[in-house]
């Protein structure tokens, strides 16, 4: 019905998905979890750290890779991803820092730094589950309208509507970067299973096109049509236009 629920059903997946894995594994590997920001994952951060306060989960062999960052952010800055990753979630649990990946920003070489996250991702055997949000206009991590559905981790220049969109996280829209770092439909399509919250009225259009219509680059999330195993787990609002 609702986002809380939304929150609650995401999380319980991953506990489970993280859970089943470590009592089947045969050797060291972690469990690889890919990770969004913005709005729409927070119930499900807020849960996971409720959950680990209880006992019932551990972070320790889990390694993650978020999406996204902004270009030009500092790490510390408050409105970076990294910043909104810490703060909402990796200071709550007890993942250890080697294990928490995230694009930076800063990089002087920005085609060294996205080929080096590919190269990273590869090196733990690919992503287990990557958990994603959508934008308003269809994208996935920040793979803007157009964005080729085979594109690796790249440099990508941010449209005007998600730009004014993501200055409700900034003081003012003159504060939103104008460019990001961003993993590639291609690299989400890689992982062994996507879960994508929508949540809101605002993303109806964006469900309506990604789940409805055909496969397209103008909305980059459709392409999980084409996922072994994608799941969408969305809430009442989101479903308006289907
Ligand atoms: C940004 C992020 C996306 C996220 C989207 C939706 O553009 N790069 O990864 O899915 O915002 O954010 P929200 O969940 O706040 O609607």
């Amino acid at each position: 019905d609702n986002s809380v629920q939304v929150g609650e059903y995401v999380s319980q997946l991953i506990k489970k998905r993280i859970l089943d894995y470590l009592k089947q594994r045969k050797d060291n590997r972690p469990f690889v979890l890919g990770l969004p920001t913005g709005s729409s994952p927070l119930p499900v951060y807020k849960r996971l750290v409720e959950m680990h306060k209880a006992g019932e989960i551990s972070f320790q062999d889990v390694v993650t890779f978020n999406m996204d960052e902004y270009v030009g952010l500092d790490r510390d800055h408050s409105f970076s991803y990294h910043y909104f990753m810490w703060t909402n979630f990796f200071n709550h649990i007890d993942i250890k820092k080697e294990n928490v990946h995230i694009l930076n920003g800063m990089a002087g070489d920005h085609v060294q730094e996205c080929a080096d996250y590919e190269a990273k991702i590869k090196s733990f055997g690919g992503i287990d589950l990557f958990l994603g949000g959508m934008g308003v206009d269809g994208h996935i991590a920040f793979n803007e309208p157009c964005s080729s559905l085979q594109s690796r981790t790249r440099i990508k220049t941010l449209t005007k509507d998600t730009i004014i969109v993501n200055s409700r996280f900034f003081e003012n829209i003159s504060q939103v970067p104008t460019q990001a770092l961003t993993v590639g439909v291609g690299t989400i399509m890689d992982s062994k299973e996507v879960v994508l919250i929508v949540t809101g009225h605002s993303k109806a259009m964006a469900l309506y096109k990604t789940i409805e219509e055909g496969v397209s680059h103008i909305w980059t999330a459709s392409a999980i049509q084409m996922h072994q195993k994608a799941m969408i787990v969305c809430d009442e609002d989101a479903t308006d236009e289907l």
